[in-house]
């Protein structure tokens, strides 16, 4: 007697529990389907980042954020370019064959025009964000300091095309972002020119 009681209880739960079940299933979808799109913020995130080049004066670096990391972009003067041109010996990839960089930067100067670098701001050993240190020999750094970007975080030494030197921590060159020039006075960081003919 009781089993048939215990039976028609069980179903109603079943059915009940069934229709709560789809309900509930049908509620999580819609949070569930809307975490599946990119936010706006997301987006952003790792959106291209363009760059005003026009007012940057001779010897300026400015700093811009993508993909949550710094990329510097410093207009290099003419004694800065020659200088590049005598530190082979003393680096340790001078043709950054062992770095990151697209093809475009994949030369001594390590840029697509000689004057104005794009690099990512970040230590090649564990990631610190080295110093813009510009001058020549300073008292800090010494004599054999031609300007550069010092890693005070474990003494790395990079030169102002973002190649490292030898015997220091650091084990690559700064890594170069794709970037692509719109004109003369405007770059899109995160883009180069494969991507954009693509
Ligand atoms: S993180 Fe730059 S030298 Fe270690």
């Amino acid at each position: 007697m009781n089993e048939g009681v215990d039976t028609s209880k069980r179903q109603f739960l079943t059915s009940a529990l069934s229709v709560v079940g789809a309900v509930g299933a049908g509620y999580l979808a819609v949070p569930f389907l809307s975490q599946m799109q990119p936010s706006a913020k997301a987006m952003a995130a790792g959106a291209p980042v363009e760059v005003d080049l026009s007012k940057m004066e001779p010897g300026q670096l400015i700093r811009v954020a993508w993909r949550g990391k710094p990329v510097w972009i410093l207009n290099r003067t003419p004694e800065v370019i020659e200088t590049l041109g005598t530190l082979d010996a003393k680096l340790a990839d001078p043709n950054s064959n062992e770095s990151i960089q697209p093809d475009s930067s994949k030369n001594p100067l390590r840029s697509i025009k000689p004057e104005i670098f794009v690099a990512v701001g970040l230590c090649t050993h564990l990631g610190c964000s080295p110093t813009f240190r510009p001058e020549i020999a300073p008292s800090d750094l010494g004599n054999d300091w031609k300007g550069g970007f010092f890693c005070p975080c474990h003494g790395s030494w990079f030169d102002l095309a973002g190649r490292v030197f030898r015997g220091v921590p650091a084990p690559t060159n700064l890594e170069i972002p794709p970037y692509r020039y719109v004109n003369d006075h405007l770059i899109i960081v995160g883009e180069d020119n494969e991507a954009s003919a693509a």
